[in-house]
């Protein structure tokens, strides 16, 4: 499937996501991290989702010096989460937040880049816990919440390696390849409903701690910072893509 891109003259409005809850993974760092400030910063209250508290809590207070929605913190290792973990959450969202618009899957590891004969069994399965199969389960804990709303999205995160397979890149690549199917089978799942909207972003280069393990030896400097690609998420999140359904998006 060919990837897509926004419309190139598209603005979000400031208050493009006010009353809209979203919850994002792997929100304390990185890109998750700038889209959460952005999420908010156009009127979302943020669930903020992370295995590092205290990086979960400078986002936080972030938010809140930016007089943004007061957001909400849940401390969540992934790689270590049950099904039951993923319940309780959306049990706690429905209770204290009283419903979910959005859900941005955007945690991820890189794992090592190795040979596939000599890729090591444990971290084959942690990369393919964290990058898709806590996508699975989150997604539906959550599908009560976000098909009662009546508009709302999900996004998958993506990768040039989930489309393309290349040497090395492992259970990484794999992982992507099978988010995006993923996507398209929950998509498919609801397109007659119309009212929830599941689609994938692949970010491209970003300067985070990710893409330096990968890429040691590029000049960080040369690369768009994670505040610089914040416009499409608020995009597919928010009303103005609201029928689009099934695609994958990505950065350009
Ligand atoms: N950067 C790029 O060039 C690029 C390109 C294509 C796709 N992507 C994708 O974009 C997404 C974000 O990547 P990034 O570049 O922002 O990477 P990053 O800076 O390494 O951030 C990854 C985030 O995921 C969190 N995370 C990792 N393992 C977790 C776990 N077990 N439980 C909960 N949270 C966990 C991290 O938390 P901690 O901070 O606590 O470790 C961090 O907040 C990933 O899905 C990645 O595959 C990135």
């Amino acid at each position: 499937m060919p990837q897509q891109q926004i419309p190139s003259d598209y603005q979000a409005t400031p208050e493009l996501l006010t009353g809209r809850r979203i919850l994002v993974t792997g929100a304390g760092d990185g890109i998750g991290k700038a889209v959460s400030l952005a999420l908010a910063k156009h009127g979302a209250t943020v669930i903020l989702l992370g295995r590092t508290v205290h990086k979960l809590e400078s986002v936080y207070d972030q938010i809140v010096d930016a007089s943004c929605p007061q957001p909400a913190l849940y401390p969540l290792n992934l790689a270590g989460a049950a099904p039951d973990d993923y319940q309780q959450l959306a049990s706690r969202v429905e209770a204290e937040l009283g419903g979910l618009e959005g859900v941005v899957h955007n945690a991820g590891i890189l794992g090592s880049l190795s040979p596939l004969r000599h890729y090591d069994e444990a971290e084959w399965m942690e990369v393919m816990q964290v990058n898709l199969n806590s996508a699975f389960f989150l997604t539906r804990a959550c599908l009560p919440l976000l098909e009662r709303a009546t508009d709302a999205s999900i996004l998958f995160t993506s990768s040039n390696v989930g489309f393309y397979g290349r040497a090395y890149w492992g259970a990484y690549a794999v992982s992507k390849f099978a988010s995006e199917g993923l996507m398209q089978v929950l998509a498919d799942e609801v397109e007659e409903a119309g009212t929830l909207r599941v689609n994938s972003f692949n970010p491209g280069r970003v300067r985070t701690h990710m893409r330096a393990a990968a890429y040691p030896a590029e000049d960080p400097q040369t690369l768009p910072s994670p505040e610089e690609i914040t416009t499409p998420y608020l995009y597919l999140l928010g009303p103005d893509s609201h029928g689009i359904n099934g695609q994958a998006f990505s950065f350009g």
